[in-house]
């Protein structure tokens, strides 16, 4: 089936989420951070997605506004830098406006000068989406915000990917899924999407039972994959 629709996990796929503790620590306020954001940054990502999985698992949902601020709790403690408030604030502040990549609002235009759909599909409950789509500036060429709320499970669950299909009326196979994690790009494959991992982190293959149908190193390559000349 020729591609009708590209879907697009949101955070580390279409936003930057190391650029809340890279932020905070380029100004002047928080100088404990220079040295220790990415070490922040890496352990607050980890958490966050462990807390999902686990929730997940446990059938114990909270939306991912409580599991950020949970990960990012023992971010800091494990880098011994949960003793500022103003720090923690600032931080969950900065996580509400992500920077987009780059080549994000450039190849979601080619998308939709072809006249594909373009989705989100995402963990991000609907309110911070709702921020990062709009401080990203990328609303216009959307057609649709997905959140994992709608049915109060965290991604890798099928309930989650079959989404697309109940809100764009299109069929699996017909769905590009972009997603810069590994485990997610596995997942979608899994589930019938032709699925893409954007490998921004050049890490290993993971060794999970489906593997994605292509995998590229940033999102310029989409609209080609997608079928576009
Ligand atoms: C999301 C996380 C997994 O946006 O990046 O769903």
């Amino acid at each position: 089936m020729p591609i009708t629709t590209c879907v697009f996990d949101a955070y580390g796929t279409l936003f930057d989420v190391s650029a809340a503790a890279r932020l905070a620590a380029a100004g002047p306020e928080f100088p404990a951070l220079a040295d220790r954001w990415a070490e922040l940054a890496a352990h607050w990502r980890t958490k966050q997605l462990q807390y999902t999985w686990l929730r997940a698992i446990a059938n114990a949902h909270a939306d991912f506004w409580s599991v950020t601020q949970d990960g990012l709790d023992w971010a800091l403690q494990a880098t011994g830098l949960d003793g500022d408030p103003a720090l923690r604030r600032r931080l969950l502040d900065l996580y509400w406006e992500l920077q987009a990549y780059p080549e994000v609002p450039g190849m979601l235009e080619a998308l939709k000068a072809a006249g594909l759909k373009t989705a989100i599909l995402s963990n991000g409950s609907p309110d911070m989406l709702d921020g990062a789509v709009k401080s990203a500036g990328i609303g216009g060429v959307l057609d649709a915000v997905l959140s994992v709320e709608s049915v109060g499970v965290f991604k890798p669950d099928a309930r989650v990917y079959a989404l697309v299909g109940q809100r764009l009326g299109c069929a699996d196979d017909e769905v590009l899924f972009v997603s810069s994690n590994g485990w997610d790009a596995a997942a979608a494959a899994g589930f019938g999407f032709v699925s893409v991992w954007a490998n921004r982190a050049g890490e290993p293959m993971e060794r999970l039972p489906w593997k994605p149908a292509h995998v590229v190193a940033d999102l310029t390559g989409i609209p080609a994959l997608a079928g576009i000349r």
